[in-house]
Protein backbone atom coordinates (compact mmCIF):
# COMPACT_ATOMS: atom_id res chain seq x y z
CA UNK A 1 0.00 0.00 0.00
CA UNK A 2 1.18 3.41 -0.97
CA UNK A 3 1.00 6.23 1.33
CA UNK A 4 0.67 8.93 -0.81
CA UNK A 5 0.46 8.38 -4.74
CA UNK A 6 0.90 11.46 -7.63
CA UNK A 7 -0.03 10.53 -10.63
CA UNK A 8 0.52 12.73 -13.90
CA UNK A 9 0.15 15.73 -12.09
CA UNK A 10 0.48 19.18 -14.00
CA UNK A 11 -0.16 22.81 -12.72
CA UNK A 12 -0.57 25.85 -14.57
CA UNK A 13 -1.29 29.30 -13.24
CA UNK A 14 -2.55 31.80 -16.23
CA UNK A 15 -1.21 28.99 -19.02
CA UNK A 16 2.05 29.32 -17.52
CA UNK A 17 3.54 25.78 -16.79
CA UNK A 18 5.12 25.31 -13.02
CA UNK A 19 4.77 21.53 -12.81
CA UNK A 20 4.88 19.09 -15.66
CA UNK A 21 4.25 15.29 -15.57
CA UNK A 22 4.99 15.09 -11.58
CA UNK A 23 4.70 11.14 -10.78
CA UNK A 24 5.70 9.78 -7.59
CA UNK A 25 5.05 6.56 -5.09
CA UNK A 26 5.47 6.74 -1.61
CA UNK A 27 5.68 4.39 0.66
CA UNK A 28 3.97 4.49 4.65
CA UNK A 29 6.51 6.43 7.10
CA UNK A 30 8.78 7.37 4.43
CA UNK A 31 10.37 11.17 4.89
CA UNK A 32 10.57 12.81 1.79
CA UNK A 33 13.05 15.85 1.11
CA UNK A 34 12.67 17.98 -1.35
CA UNK A 35 15.20 20.15 -3.20
CA UNK A 36 15.34 22.38 -6.03
CA UNK A 37 16.23 25.57 -7.48
CA UNK A 38 13.86 28.92 -6.08
CA UNK A 39 10.54 29.13 -8.01
CA UNK A 40 10.30 25.81 -9.05
CA UNK A 41 7.01 24.66 -7.74
CA UNK A 42 8.23 22.90 -4.39
CA UNK A 43 5.64 24.92 -2.36
CA UNK A 44 3.23 24.53 -4.71
CA UNK A 45 3.72 20.69 -4.98
CA UNK A 46 3.34 21.19 -1.07
CA UNK A 47 0.44 23.37 -1.21
CA UNK A 48 -1.60 20.73 -3.46
CA UNK A 49 -0.95 17.94 -1.16
CA UNK A 50 -2.80 19.80 1.27
CA UNK A 51 -5.50 20.69 -1.01
CA UNK A 52 -5.03 23.96 -1.02
CA UNK A 53 -4.53 24.45 -4.18
CA UNK A 54 -5.44 21.65 -7.23
CA UNK A 55 -3.80 19.80 -10.13
CA UNK A 56 -4.44 21.23 -13.16
CA UNK A 57 -4.09 18.04 -14.37
CA UNK A 58 -3.70 14.27 -13.23
CA UNK A 59 -4.53 13.01 -9.31
CA UNK A 60 -2.99 12.69 -6.17
CA UNK A 61 -4.26 9.65 -4.12
CA UNK A 62 -3.40 9.17 -0.67
CA UNK A 63 -3.75 5.74 0.54
CA UNK A 64 -5.54 4.55 -2.46
CA UNK A 65 -8.39 7.91 -2.51
CA UNK A 66 -8.69 10.72 -4.04
CA UNK A 67 -7.44 14.00 -2.28
CA UNK A 68 -10.27 15.93 -0.62
CA UNK A 69 -11.14 19.50 -2.24
CA UNK A 70 -9.79 21.34 1.02
CA UNK A 71 -7.24 20.35 3.74
CA UNK A 72 -8.06 17.94 6.55
CA UNK A 73 -7.00 17.35 9.97
CA UNK A 74 -5.40 13.93 8.45
CA UNK A 75 -2.47 16.13 6.70
CA UNK A 76 -0.59 19.20 9.15
CA UNK A 77 1.49 21.63 7.72
CA UNK A 78 4.62 23.88 9.16
CA UNK A 79 5.59 27.19 7.02
CA UNK A 80 9.28 28.64 7.58
CA UNK A 81 7.96 31.69 9.21
CA UNK A 82 6.20 31.03 12.62
CA UNK A 83 2.35 30.21 12.15
CA UNK A 84 1.54 30.83 15.19
CA UNK A 85 -0.95 33.24 16.44
CA UNK A 86 0.11 36.48 18.98
CA UNK A 87 -2.17 36.89 21.09
CA UNK A 88 -2.67 32.99 22.39
CA UNK A 89 -0.69 31.82 25.25
CA UNK A 90 1.71 28.49 24.01
CA UNK A 91 -0.87 25.89 25.47
CA UNK A 92 -3.75 28.16 24.12
CA UNK A 93 -2.45 28.16 20.37
CA UNK A 94 -1.77 24.16 20.38
CA UNK A 95 -4.98 23.34 22.35
CA UNK A 96 -6.62 25.41 19.24
CA UNK A 97 -5.11 23.35 16.71
CA UNK A 98 -7.14 20.37 18.26
CA UNK A 99 -10.52 22.59 18.95
CA UNK A 100 -11.05 23.11 15.02
CA UNK A 101 -9.90 19.64 13.97
CA UNK A 102 -12.99 18.47 16.48
CA UNK A 103 -15.30 21.26 15.84
CA UNK A 104 -14.29 23.30 12.49
CA UNK A 105 -17.20 24.92 12.35
CA UNK A 106 -17.35 26.75 16.00
CA UNK A 107 -13.54 25.98 16.73
CA UNK A 108 -14.42 25.22 20.67
CA UNK A 109 -14.40 22.57 22.91
CA UNK A 110 -16.06 22.77 26.66
CA UNK A 111 -15.66 20.78 29.80
CA UNK A 112 -14.45 17.67 30.03
CA UNK A 113 -13.51 17.71 26.11
CA UNK A 114 -11.71 20.98 26.42
CA UNK A 115 -10.10 19.54 29.85
CA UNK A 116 -8.45 16.64 28.08
CA UNK A 117 -7.44 19.07 24.84
CA UNK A 118 -5.37 20.87 27.16
CA UNK A 119 -3.95 18.01 28.80
CA UNK A 120 -2.96 16.60 25.77
CA UNK A 121 -1.69 19.74 24.77
CA UNK A 122 1.03 20.12 27.43
CA UNK A 123 2.18 16.63 26.67
CA UNK A 124 2.70 17.81 23.38
CA UNK A 125 4.47 20.39 24.33
CA UNK A 126 6.29 18.50 26.46
CA UNK A 127 7.42 16.28 23.74
CA UNK A 128 9.15 19.20 21.96
CA UNK A 129 10.50 20.74 24.47
CA UNK A 130 8.50 23.65 25.73
CA UNK A 131 6.78 21.76 28.71
CA UNK A 132 7.62 24.94 30.60
CA UNK A 133 6.92 27.66 28.85
CA UNK A 134 2.82 26.66 28.54
CA UNK A 135 1.85 30.07 29.88
CA UNK A 136 4.35 32.13 27.64
CA UNK A 137 3.27 34.24 24.29
CA UNK A 138 4.51 33.46 21.17
CA UNK A 139 6.59 36.98 20.64
CA UNK A 140 8.70 35.80 24.42
CA UNK A 141 10.11 32.65 22.50
CA UNK A 142 13.18 32.48 20.29
CA UNK A 143 12.93 31.67 16.87
CA UNK A 144 13.70 27.77 17.90
CA UNK A 145 10.91 27.40 20.31
CA UNK A 146 8.47 29.04 17.86
CA UNK A 147 8.93 26.63 15.44
CA UNK A 148 8.08 23.61 18.14
CA UNK A 149 5.43 25.13 18.90
CA UNK A 150 4.40 25.06 15.37
CA UNK A 151 5.36 21.52 14.97
CA UNK A 152 3.35 21.04 18.06
CA UNK A 153 0.09 22.98 16.77
CA UNK A 154 0.53 20.27 13.79
CA UNK A 155 1.28 16.89 15.73
CA UNK A 156 -1.75 17.60 18.29
CA UNK A 157 -4.17 16.98 15.03
CA UNK A 158 -2.42 13.31 14.72
CA UNK A 159 -1.82 13.99 11.36
CA UNK A 160 -1.09 11.09 8.87
CA UNK A 161 0.74 13.20 6.50
CA UNK A 162 3.15 16.01 7.81
CA UNK A 163 4.07 18.62 5.07
CA UNK A 164 7.08 21.02 6.46
CA UNK A 165 7.91 24.15 4.23
CA UNK A 166 11.43 25.54 4.60
CA UNK A 167 10.48 24.39 8.57
CA UNK A 168 14.62 25.11 9.78
CA UNK A 169 15.43 27.79 7.34
CA UNK A 170 15.41 30.38 9.63
CA UNK A 171 16.98 29.11 12.59
CA UNK A 172 20.88 29.16 14.03
CA UNK A 173 23.08 26.45 13.22
CA UNK A 174 23.02 24.90 16.91
CA UNK A 175 19.14 25.43 17.53
CA UNK A 176 18.76 23.23 13.88
CA UNK A 177 20.60 20.65 14.90
CA UNK A 178 18.51 20.14 18.43
CA UNK A 179 15.17 20.12 16.20
CA UNK A 180 16.69 17.88 13.63
CA UNK A 181 16.62 15.05 16.58
CA UNK A 182 13.48 15.97 17.91
CA UNK A 183 12.16 15.62 14.18
CA UNK A 184 13.58 12.51 13.63
CA UNK A 185 12.41 11.39 17.14
CA UNK A 186 8.78 12.90 15.89
CA UNK A 187 8.78 10.75 13.11
CA UNK A 188 10.05 7.58 13.95
CA UNK A 189 7.29 7.72 17.44
CA UNK A 190 4.29 8.99 15.16
CA UNK A 191 4.96 6.67 12.09
CA UNK A 192 4.03 9.64 10.15
CA UNK A 193 4.87 10.03 6.37
CA UNK A 194 6.75 13.52 6.53
CA UNK A 195 7.47 15.58 3.34
CA UNK A 196 10.25 18.58 3.85
CA UNK A 197 11.18 21.28 1.52
CA UNK A 198 14.34 22.59 1.68
CA UNK A 199 17.20 24.48 0.41
CA UNK A 200 19.87 22.70 2.50
CA UNK A 201 21.25 19.70 0.74
CA UNK A 202 22.75 18.42 4.29
CA UNK A 203 19.46 18.56 6.37
CA UNK A 204 17.99 17.04 3.12
CA UNK A 205 19.76 13.84 3.22
CA UNK A 206 20.61 14.10 7.37
CA UNK A 207 16.61 14.09 7.88
CA UNK A 208 15.14 12.01 4.23
CA UNK A 209 15.10 8.33 3.64
CA UNK A 210 14.73 9.59 -0.06
CA UNK A 211 15.73 13.01 -1.75
CA UNK A 212 13.77 14.17 -4.35
CA UNK A 213 15.05 16.94 -6.73
CA UNK A 214 12.83 18.82 -8.73
CA UNK A 215 14.07 20.89 -11.77
CA UNK A 216 13.18 22.31 -15.47
CA UNK A 217 14.63 20.00 -17.69
CA UNK A 218 14.54 23.14 -20.31
CA UNK A 219 15.25 26.02 -18.96
CA UNK A 220 15.91 28.92 -21.99
CA UNK A 221 14.02 31.91 -21.73
CA UNK A 222 11.44 31.44 -24.50
CA UNK A 223 10.69 27.85 -22.80
CA UNK A 224 9.57 28.66 -19.82
CA UNK A 225 6.14 29.69 -20.17
CA UNK A 226 5.72 26.69 -21.86
CA UNK A 227 7.49 23.71 -19.63
CA UNK A 228 7.56 23.33 -16.20
CA UNK A 229 9.70 21.09 -13.58
CA UNK A 230 9.74 17.97 -12.87
CA UNK A 231 11.15 15.18 -10.87
CA UNK A 232 15.21 14.89 -12.12
CA UNK A 233 16.53 13.08 -9.35
CA UNK A 234 15.33 10.48 -6.75
CA UNK A 235 17.43 8.95 -4.36
CA UNK A 236 17.41 6.71 -1.59
CA UNK A 237 19.29 8.18 1.56
CA UNK A 238 21.50 5.13 2.47
CA UNK A 239 22.20 4.23 5.47
CA UNK A 240 18.24 3.63 5.88
CA UNK A 241 17.04 5.05 9.10
CA UNK A 242 14.41 2.92 10.74
CA UNK A 243 11.50 3.13 13.21
CA UNK A 244 12.35 3.92 16.98
CA UNK A 245 11.36 -0.02 17.94
CA UNK A 246 13.93 -1.42 15.18
CA UNK A 247 16.62 1.44 16.14
CA UNK A 248 15.88 0.12 19.85
CA UNK A 249 16.63 -3.79 18.78
CA UNK A 250 19.64 -2.52 16.71
CA UNK A 251 20.91 -0.91 19.38
CA UNK A 252 20.20 -3.72 22.39
CA UNK A 253 17.51 -0.93 24.07
CA UNK A 254 19.75 1.80 24.85
CA UNK A 255 18.73 4.40 22.09
CA UNK A 256 17.12 7.31 23.85
CA UNK A 257 16.25 10.82 22.71
CA UNK A 258 17.90 12.55 25.81
CA UNK A 259 21.34 10.37 24.52
CA UNK A 260 21.10 11.84 21.16
CA UNK A 261 20.75 15.31 22.27
CA UNK A 262 23.24 15.03 24.88
CA UNK A 263 25.57 13.55 22.00
CA UNK A 264 25.13 17.25 20.47
CA UNK A 265 28.14 19.41 19.93
CA UNK A 266 28.09 22.47 22.27
CA UNK A 267 25.30 20.95 24.86
CA UNK A 268 26.10 21.00 28.54
CA UNK A 269 26.62 17.10 28.66
CA UNK A 270 25.53 14.82 31.81
CA UNK A 271 27.18 11.73 31.94
CA UNK A 272 29.13 12.79 28.63
N1 LIG B 1 -1.02 31.63 -6.67
C1 LIG B 1 -0.16 31.76 -7.69
N2 LIG B 1 -0.50 32.43 -8.81
C2 LIG B 1 0.36 32.55 -9.85
N3 LIG B 1 1.61 32.04 -9.87
C3 LIG B 1 2.02 31.37 -8.78
C4 LIG B 1 1.16 31.19 -7.63
N4 LIG B 1 1.82 30.46 -6.70
C5 LIG B 1 3.04 30.20 -7.23
N5 LIG B 1 3.15 30.74 -8.48
C6 LIG B 1 4.31 30.63 -9.35
O1 LIG B 1 4.70 29.29 -9.44
C7 LIG B 1 6.12 29.17 -9.48
C8 LIG B 1 6.57 28.23 -8.38
O2 LIG B 1 6.39 28.85 -7.11
P1 LIG B 1 6.71 28.11 -5.76
O3 LIG B 1 6.42 29.06 -4.67
O4 LIG B 1 6.01 26.80 -5.74
O5 LIG B 1 8.28 27.85 -5.90
P2 LIG B 1 9.32 27.26 -4.85
O6 LIG B 1 10.03 26.14 -5.54
O7 LIG B 1 8.63 26.96 -3.56
O8 LIG B 1 10.34 28.47 -4.67
P3 LIG B 1 11.19 28.93 -3.34
O9 LIG B 1 12.32 27.94 -3.26
O10 LIG B 1 11.67 30.28 -3.70
O11 LIG B 1 10.27 28.90 -2.17
C9 LIG B 1 6.68 30.58 -9.35
O12 LIG B 1 7.00 31.04 -10.63
C10 LIG B 1 5.52 31.37 -8.80
O13 LIG B 1 5.55 32.69 -9.26
MG1 LIG C 1 8.73 27.72 -1.64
Amino acid sequence: MTAVSVKNVWKEYDGRIVLEQVSLEVEPHSFIALVGPSGCGKSTFLRMLLSAEMPTKGDILVEGERLPGEPTADRGVVFQRYSVFPHLTVLENVVLGKEFAASPFLGKLFGKAKKQAREEAAEILTAVGLGDFLNLYPSQLSGGMQQRLAIAQALIKRPKILLLDEPFGALDPGIRAEIHVLMLKLWRETKMTVFMVTHDLSEAFHLGTRVIAFDRPRNRPEERERYGATITHDLAVWPPKYPVSDTHIASGGTTRLLDELEALPGRPGVGH
